[in-house]
């Protein structure tokens, strides 16, 4: 089987990351994570890359000043000299361009801790508590130019139980992204997912079938 080049994009603790990295640890999953690199040097997460052999970029933001055309162009360099097919995005914390994003159609793919189109940005989890919500999850989906906008792939819900701070929902939606995202990248690398119209297709299918309520979460 020919698995597909993976590099994961982080800022922090990389706990997605990680989730990534233990799937493609059975040689039958469809991708291998071949590179780890983040705009943040002392990223948590790079040390766990390190410590499961995979090789780290730093590609520091801050080294380029204002000029996110050249930090682009270095993230850029990154991926290409490691030869990476797709990139995941695992807790990136910086917004990248239509240039970079266009250079990626449908090989570039995000996790985000909310039910999209719900909760795009941040503070996911307070505003879906603020917001009254009943239902809140996690969506892996391909990048587009505009910001948590492009195609689901996947989600996972989880019931808001009373009582609920934003620790404790985060740690739910936590546990449902580790799940649906490794579940996501081996579809995308089997090469079963289809943009039509803007939606994701799973073995031609509507996305639907790649709903899961996870009730005990
Ligand atoms: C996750 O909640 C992810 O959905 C969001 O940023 C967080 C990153 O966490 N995009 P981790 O670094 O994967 O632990």
């Amino acid at each position: 089987m020919n698995r597909k080049r993976v590099g994961i994009l982080i800022s922090g603790r990389g706990s997605n990351m990680a989730a990534l990295i233990e799937a493609a640890k059975d040689k039958s999953f469809p991708a291998e994570i071949v590179l780890v690199a983040s705009n943040v040097a002392d990223a948590g997460g790079l040390a766990t890359a390190r410590a499961a052999s995979i090789a780290t970029e730093a590609v520091e933001h801050s080294a380029f000043g204002k000029d996110r055309a050249a930090f682009e162009r270095a993230l850029q360099a990154a991926l290409e000299k490691h030869r990476i097919e797709l990139v995941c995005l695992a807790g990136f914390m910086r917004l990248l361009s239509g240039d970079f994003v266009n250079r990626w159609p449908e090989r570039l793919i995000n996790i985000h801790p909310a039910l999209l189109p719900a909760f795009k940005g941040l503070d996911t989890h307070k505003r879906a508590l603020e917001s009254g919500a009943k239902v809140h999850g996690a969506t892996v989906h391909f990048v587009v130019a505009e910001m948590d906008a492009g195609p689901v792939i996947m989600q996972g819900a989880v019931v808001v139980r009373a009582g609920d701070d934003e620790a404790a929902l985060a740690a739910r939606v936590l546990t449902v992204e580790h799940r649906i995202y490794p579940q996501a990248l081996k579809l995308v690398a089997q090469g079963r997912v289809r943009v039509v119209d803007g939606h994701c297709l799973i073995d031609g299918k509507p996305v639907p079938d790649s709903a899961s309520l996870v009730p005990s979460a």
